[in-house]
């Protein structure tokens, strides 16, 4: 029975840490209904693109206001168009949204 609970509390505690550690979290994790298909392709500039120079960063490790400051510096570090730069952004902010509470 000890045993038992010991294997539950080491599940329960490698499931907390993999939630805590998303580095990009899938599209369908964000709850959104909208823009799924350019979230998508934001979240594949996010996971290809922005780690040519570096790992991907977690997301929610940065606030909004930060990311306002790094990424566009980012974007030009990475020769994205117009409409990629677009659906990063699209994909940075609702992961920060889907994190910052209730929906
Ligand atoms: C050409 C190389 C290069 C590419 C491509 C690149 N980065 Fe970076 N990134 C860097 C360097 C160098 C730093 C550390 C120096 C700095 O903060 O400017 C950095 C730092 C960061 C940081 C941490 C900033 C901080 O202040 O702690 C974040 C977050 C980040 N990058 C996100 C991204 C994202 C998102 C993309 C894709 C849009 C991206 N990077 C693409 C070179 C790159």
């Amino acid at each position: 029975m000890r045993g038992c609970t010991f294997l539950l509390l080491l599940l329960l505690s490698i499931a907390g840490c993999m939630n805590g550690l998303k580095v990009a979290p899938k599209v369908q994790e964000l709850g959104v209904t909208t823009d799924i298909a350019l979230l998508e392709e934001g979240r594949k500039i996010y996971v290809h693109n922005c780690t040519k120079c570096h790992n991907a960063l977690r997301i929610t490790r940065y606030t909004e206001q930060q990311w306002g400051e790094i990424l566009p510096e980012m974007i030009l570090e990475s020769n994205l168009s117009v409409q990629q730069s677009q659906n990063v952004t699209a994909y940075i902010q609702a992961v920060l949204h889907a994190s910052s509470g209730p929906r």
